[in-house]
């Protein structure tokens, strides 16, 4: 119901206030505010974003969150707490953890990521689960404070993860989003086709990233956006480009961005000897869905061009 999203809102409020006096107030969150700095993140970056710490006891949210009055079960309705498995009580999802914390469109905190701070510890982030607000395939996140600049200038960029978004604003490119890891849904790209009219994918240079990136792809080229890839360097992400080389560095990957007809076509073709009648043949063969979904004349015309150029 009503009420209870509109409670749930409340909770990841003060929870959200709870992980960023922690990390900015607090001895606790000291290292973790080392972390932060130590990625590069300026004292607005962290305020504007709400990023925070979670310590390491197992029930410091769960009674901050209880003296504020909520009843047990809408608080593990908001995913921040869990069951214990004793029969009863309830402990903290987030435990020493360098808090990020998710948005709505409205720019209200719906649920949280958090990220181990030492190298090699698993999992890497840990994410709230659904809850009646936060609906995973819905969201982007950023969109929040991207959403001005993507209406502005009509473009957006997808990247993969938090870090990717936060640096790319703090350097001055705010059209960034991210679809946290997992691959891009239609709603997400609906969402996007609502302000803009052509996308930027800037997955990860690794297999995953590739591989999620011809996911995307087909995605958002079916809701009818202008879709583009840009190839990062050297094993980069987004965040360590910017940092690295700076933001006039991944601009310019924007303007060697290649098109979706491109991307696809190239990585289709790498994989045939295209000297062999038989390599030809079986490019050609896997070249044919994509001819087949192509609704666009002159794109359809480029895309028999290059087949037979090359
Ligand atoms: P940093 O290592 O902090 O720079 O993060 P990253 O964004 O570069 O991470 P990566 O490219 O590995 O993953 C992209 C996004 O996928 C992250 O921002 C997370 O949202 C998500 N992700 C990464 N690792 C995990 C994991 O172990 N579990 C879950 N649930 N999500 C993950
Ligand atoms: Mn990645
Ligand atoms: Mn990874
Ligand atoms: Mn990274
Ligand atoms: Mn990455």
């Amino acid at each position: 119901s009503d009420e209870i999203r509109d409670q749930l809102f409340e909770i990841h409020e003060w929870a959200a206030k709870f992980y960023q006096y922690l990390l900015l107030e607090h001895k606790l969150g000291k290292n973790a505010l080392k972390y932060f700095e130590k990625r590069g993140f300026t004292r607005a970056t962290i305020e504007k974003f709400r990023l925070g710490y979670a310590p390491r006891a197992w029930t410091a949210l769960f009674h901050f969150l209880k003296k504020k009055g909520y009843p047990d079960y809408l608080l593990e309705k908001s995913g921040l707490v869990l069951p214990g498995k004793q029969k009863n009580g309830y402990y903290d999802r987030f435990r020493d953890r360098a808090i990020f914390t998710i948005f709505n469109l409205r720019g209200q905190p719906i649920g949280f990521g958090g990220r181990v701070m030492e190298p090699d510890q698993n999992p890497k982030y840990l994410n709230s689960p659904e809850t009646p607000i936060f609906l995973k395939n819905q969201n982007l996140y950023g969109f929040n404070f991207a959403m001005d600049q993507i209406r502005k200038t009509g473009q957006a960029i997808i990247v993969e993860g938090y870090t990717d978004v936060i640096t790319a604003h703090q350097y001055g490119i705010e059209n960034v989003v991210a679809s946290l890891g997992t691959s891009l849904t239609e709603n997400q790209a609906r969402l996007l086709a609502r302000y803009a009219e052509e996308v930027y994918i800037a997955y990860d240079a690794d297999t995953a990233g590739q591989k999620a990136t011809l996911r995307g792809l087909d995605i958002l080229k079916n809701t009818g956006l202008i879709v583009k890839v840009i190839e990062l360097p050297d094993e980069l992400d987004p965040d360590e480009l910017i940092r690295k080389n700076g933001a006039e560095a991944f601009k310019s990957l924007l303007e060697d961005a290649i098109s979706f007809i491109d991307f696809k076509l190239n990585k289709i073709l790498k994989q045939y000897d295209l000297d062999s009648p038989d390599g030809k043949v079986q490019a050609v063969q896997e070249l044919l869905p994509m001819f087949l979904n192509i609704d666009n004349a002159i794109e359809k015309d480029y895309l028999i061009k290059q087949i037979v150029k090359r």
